[in-house]
């Protein structure tokens, strides 16, 4: 939660003021400190979207521009910035992760019951609210909270100046708290738009106006075709909605199996009818139809859309290289069985072994993650390079998981492998678990091992 505190102390001297308050403003005046302003647009914006609720804040000490004003402390702790007349103004950085309708409220002090101002965009003169009625609270530092509205605000960074247009008030904070969200995404991906290959996901009725895929469970098959308009780099948003707090899932290329982006854990919501946002990942696109799925690591939560936004235009990376194999997409097997309705492999013995191809895209360390679930931490297996006879990693012992469905991942992350086609081999030693998928994601490329 951020929340926005800007405290000026603003004493009326205009040509109308009474003589003696002249006379307080100047006493006052004599300890104030010029400020020190921050650069404007340079607050960080978080990656992590706002929800319903959270509040803005900014201290005293990011003010950004100015005239005409100083700063002083405050009987409420922190710094005011006072002395604001009419045609005094100042400027703060409000960096959003998330565009939406604000409620704004104001804290203030007036001695005289004076004071109006008007909030605009610095660099647009866009005016968002002009207020006025300042209440009269007794003293130029008693400070009282006032309902100023709504305000809607957009994502990133933006510049907001309080011009002061009538003497006599002081300000000491301003909080802006999000009351619903803006969708402002470059690209959505929603509910109907997705092919379900598994009978257990059904569309149903959303709370917020639209349809959502209604209980995801591990194993179920949404797929999806993403055509961007413009290659580059995207953030992929997920609006899920998961009261049961168990959700995971990545964001995967059919073909490949590359990963674009993955949540392992998904935030809980309160109830099926209550959504947030999250962020699965950032990744870089071709401006080309992809075919994409939704590869759901553990369930049950519910979907209502992706949204995706463009960054930049910035290539591919390293960042980019991880990919998925699930485990029914084996190359040749000795004794295994795909649970048809989880799409895992289970009854699993000693003597059973499974074979996979890593696609690897180009030489480097990687990290190899095999997703098991042991309910009573049953299992051991050996991972070998069935050509060279390599042995990359042995499991011993399993660790105990919560369900037959709770998938963990137990690592190797140190394997050397070379682009092309990799065959592994996973050698059962003891059964008692189930295996969901492989993932491998490129640690680091030889170049920087040297
Ligand atoms: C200004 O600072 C001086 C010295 O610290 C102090 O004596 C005086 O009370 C201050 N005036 C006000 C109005 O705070
Ligand atoms: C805005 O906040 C004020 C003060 O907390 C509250 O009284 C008002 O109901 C809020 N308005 C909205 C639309 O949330
Ligand atoms: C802003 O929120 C903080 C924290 O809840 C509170 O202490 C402060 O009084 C609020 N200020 C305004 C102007 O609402
Ligand atoms: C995605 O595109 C493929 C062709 O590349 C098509 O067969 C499939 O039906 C499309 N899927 C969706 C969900 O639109
Ligand atoms: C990774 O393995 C290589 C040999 O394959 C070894 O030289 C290196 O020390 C290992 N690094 C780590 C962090 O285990």
């Amino acid at each position: 939660m951020l929340s926005l505190l800007l405290v000026v102390v603003v004493l009326g001297t205009n040509a109308n003021a009474i003589q003696a308050q002249t006379q307080d403003d100047d006493f006052w005046r004599q300890n104030g400190t010029v400020p020190e302003p921050i650069e404007c647009g340079s607050l960080p914006i978080s990656t992590t979207p706002l929800n319903v609720g959270d509040t803005v804040t900014i201290t005293s000490a990011e003010l950004c521009d100015y005239y005409g004003i100083l700063l002083e402390p405050s009987s409420e702790g922190g710094f005011d910035v006072g002395w604001m007349q009419q045609g005094h103004w100042v400027s703060f950085d409000m960096a959003l992760s998330t565009a939406g309708l604000f409620n704004m409220t104001i804290r203030t002090a007036s001695k005289t019951g004076e004071g109006a101002f008007d909030l605009v965009n610095q660099g647009t003169s866009e005016v968002y609210k002009v207020f006025s009625g300042v209440a009269n609270t007794q003293g130029w530092q008693n400070w009282e909270t006032m309902d100023a509205g709504l305000v809607a605000l957009r994502k990133g960074s933006t510049t907001l100046r309080v011009n002061s247009l009538q003497s006599g008030w002081n300000l000491l904070s301003m909080n802006f708290t999000l009351v619903e969200a803006f969708v402002t995404y470059d690209y959505m991906v929603f509910a109907k738009n997705f092919d379900r290959g598994h009978v257990g996901v059904e569309l149903a009725e959303s709370s917020e106006g639209t349809l959502n895929l209604d209980y995801i469970f591990s194993g179920d098959e949404l797929f999806f075709n993403l055509t961007l308009p413009q290659s580059g780099k995207y953030e992929i948003y997920a609006r899920v909605s998961n009261p049961e707090d168990v959700g995971s899932f990545a964001i995967t290329h059919r073909q490949t199996g590359q990963v674009f982006g993955i949540i392992l854990t998904l935030p809980t919501t309160s109830s099926w009818e209550e959504w947030t946002t999250v962020l699965v990942g950032e990744a870089y696109f071709d401006a080309e139809t992809h075919n994409m799925e939704i590869f759901v690591l553990q369930g049950g939560f519910n979907l209502e859309f992706l949204g995706l936004n463009f960054i930049d235009s910035a290539t591919g990376d390293s960042e980019d290289n991880h990919y998925l194999v699930p485990a029914k997409d084996y190359t040749n097997t000795n004794g295994v069985e795909v649970d048809p309705n989880n799409g895992n492999i289970g009854s699993l013995d000693p003597g059973d072994w499974i074979e996979y191809t890593l696609n690897v895209v180009s030489s480097g360390i990687y990290i190899l993650q095999f997703y098991i679930a042991s309910p009573e931490g049953w299992g051991s297996f050996q991972v070998v390079n069935p050509q060279t006879q390599e042995v990359y990693g042995t499991f011993d012992s399993l660790p105990t998981t919560e369900s037959w469905f709770s998938w963990v991942s137990v690592d190797i992350p140190n394997v050397s492998l070379s682009q092309g086609r990799v065959p592994i081999k996973l050698e059962i030693t003891k059964g008692g678990f189930n295996f969901f998928v492989i993932a491998f994601e490129l640690a680091s490329d030889y170049a920087e091992e040297v």
